[in-house]
């Protein structure tokens, strides 16, 4: 996809030449200072009942006289938010989607605008582009759309153009992290996402490493070993490092869950939706997804991501409840659920991470049901002691539009991980498992600032439209952009 900015004020929309021009109308009343032409196109379509200022309408017209574009779209907008807008550029994407529209033009009508609305036509662009096609090659293509323009002032083009360039680049992230996570578990393997990884190294300039299971038992990973002893498929360590600081500058460090499958191991899981567990490694995906981004931006900072990938298989080797296993850390840990496995895996890599000396440590991970349960599927649940670094990753999400919500950690909850066999169990009860989970993290912590993301509601949907969402790439990006010089 190809996108750029123009400069079209209000006032001169009739001159744009493009195949599609799309005005979102942001209010209810005509927009004082939009071009006559188009505004008589309006005034007409709302005087015969064709378009209301009810949010989320569309009008494609064709062939105005004394308008370039060969098409006229109206789109009806909640306000003039980015979020609002974001939601009305993708219904009049949707609107063209079948028609032969290869240049869509974009104009906000009825406010400024900002850095943000570029970012965001970037990301709904993409996402009705974007068609699953790897083992279904006889999936419809998404369409001719191939560019997309963001119309605004001059005075503001600048500003735009950084945040179009943002967004662009978000969106190739995002994308990145939809096809490697909707890719099944006998595509999406371990090794998959580690070929992905050195693709990316390769194309991007980063610096990729890739530790196979013999140099994870001389390291000590006793509890994401356990986690890969009963699968048959190679388990995977990744480390990809982007250097766009000083060498003395200390990383940000993303860590990803990458279970290819859960199938819950010896503790199995019930067999219905047990497919979507092929998305468990959604957080690998956006880790993927975010280096790609702050890459492709030649970002000023220093990145690291680290993804421990296996499958979570029962079989004849496979650990049992009630082994103990040493960590990398040194504590001990009763294992006494298997499907409680993203934590081991997590466990292992967040000691790793403290190498690296980092600024900040931030995981993501599918890690409960029990964060669906609290927070839906709208924000993914954000935890961690540090006040700042949780401040930092809420702003992140708001202005990315991929929101997540504070929970608790506080110490009360730790003492559910008591064990009379080792130095802590891998489960609390069902309540508040969702903050258990991140207090089992947070005692692999001590030695950096660390943060806890649980997408297990927010990095895919169910039912009809199942498929990965490639969140939380655009919070990452934000808050690793943030962290830029
Ligand atoms: N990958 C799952 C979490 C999950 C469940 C994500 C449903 C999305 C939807 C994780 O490995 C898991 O199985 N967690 C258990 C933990 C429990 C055994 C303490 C869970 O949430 O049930
Ligand atoms: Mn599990
Ligand atoms: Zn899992």
């Amino acid at each position: 996809m190809d996108f750029n900015t123009q400069v079209a004020p209000l006032g001169g929309l009739s001159k744009v030449e493009t195949d599609a021009l799309l005005v979102v109308l942001a209010g209810t009343s005509v927009p004082v200072g939009l071009d006559k032409t188009v505004a008589a196109a309006l005034k007409a379509a709302t005087d015969a009942g064709d378009l209301t200022s009810k949010p989320g309408q569309t009008l494609v017209l064709h062939h105005v006289a004394r308008i370039q574009a060969a098409r006229l779209v109206f789109v009806t907008s909640n306000n003039a938010s980015p979020k609002a807008f974001q939601k009305a550029v993708g219904a009049g994407l949707a609107a063209l989607k079948t028609g032969g529209s290869k240049h869509v033009a974009v104009a906000l009508a009825g406010a400024d605008v900002t850095p943000a609305h570029a970012e965001a036509l970037a990301l709904a662009a993409a996402e009705a582009v974007y068609v699953y096609r790897h083992t279904k090659p006889s999936a419809p293509a998404a369409g001719p759309l191939s560019k997309v323009t963001m119309l605004c002032t001059a005075a503001a083009k600048p500003d735009v153009d950084i945040g179009l360039t943002r967004g662009a680049a978000i969106a190739e992230g995002v994308t990145l992290a939809r096809e490697c996570a909707n890719r099944p578990g006998n595509h999406c393997t371990p090794s998959y996402l580690a070929s992905e990884a050195r693709r990316l190294g390769k194309g991007f300039g980063l610096k990729v490493e890739v530790l196979d299971r013999k140099d994870v038992e001389k390291l000590g990973m006793g509890a994401f070993l356990a986690v890969a002893q009963g699968s048959d498929e190679p388990l995977k360590f990744i480390v990809a490092r982007w250097q766009g600081a000083g060498k003395a500058e200390a990383p940000v460090v993303l860590v990803g869950k990458g279970i290819t499958f859960d199938t819950g191991g010896i503790s199995i899981k019930p067999a219905a939706e047990m497919d979507e567990m092929k998305f468990d490694m959604g957080g690998a995906a956006s880790v993927l997804g975010t280096l790609r981004a702050v890459a492709q931006l030649k970002a000023k900072v220093n990145l690291v991501g680290i993804i421990a990938a296996c499958e979570n298989m029962p079989s004849g080797r496979a650990v049992k409840p009630g082994d103990v296993v040493r960590s990398l850390s040194g504590q001990t840990i009763e294992i006494l659920n298997t499907d409680a496995e993203g934590r081991l895996i997590l466990c292992d890599a967040l000691t790793y991470a403290e190498r690296f000396k980092p600024a900040a440590v931030v995981d993501i991970a599918t890690l409960t049901g029990a964060c669906v349960i609290a927070l839906g599927h709208h924000r993914s649940g954000l935890f961690s002691a540090d006040d700042a670094l949780a401040s930092e990753l809420v702003a992140a999400g708001d202005a990315a539009l991929d929101p997540c919500w504070r929970m608790p950690v506080d110490d009360e909850y730790d003492e559910a991980l008591k064990s009379n066999f080792a130095d802590m169990g891998n489960v609390g009860p069902r309540a508040g498992g969702s903050i258990t989970a991140a207090m089992f993290l947070k005692r692999f912590t001590g030695k950096y600032a660390w943060a806890h993301l649980d997408i297990a509601g927010t990095a895919w949907k169910s039912g009809q439209a199942k498929g990965s969402t490639g969140r939380p790439v655009g919070l990452l990006t934000h808050f690793v952009l943030s962290r830029a010089r």
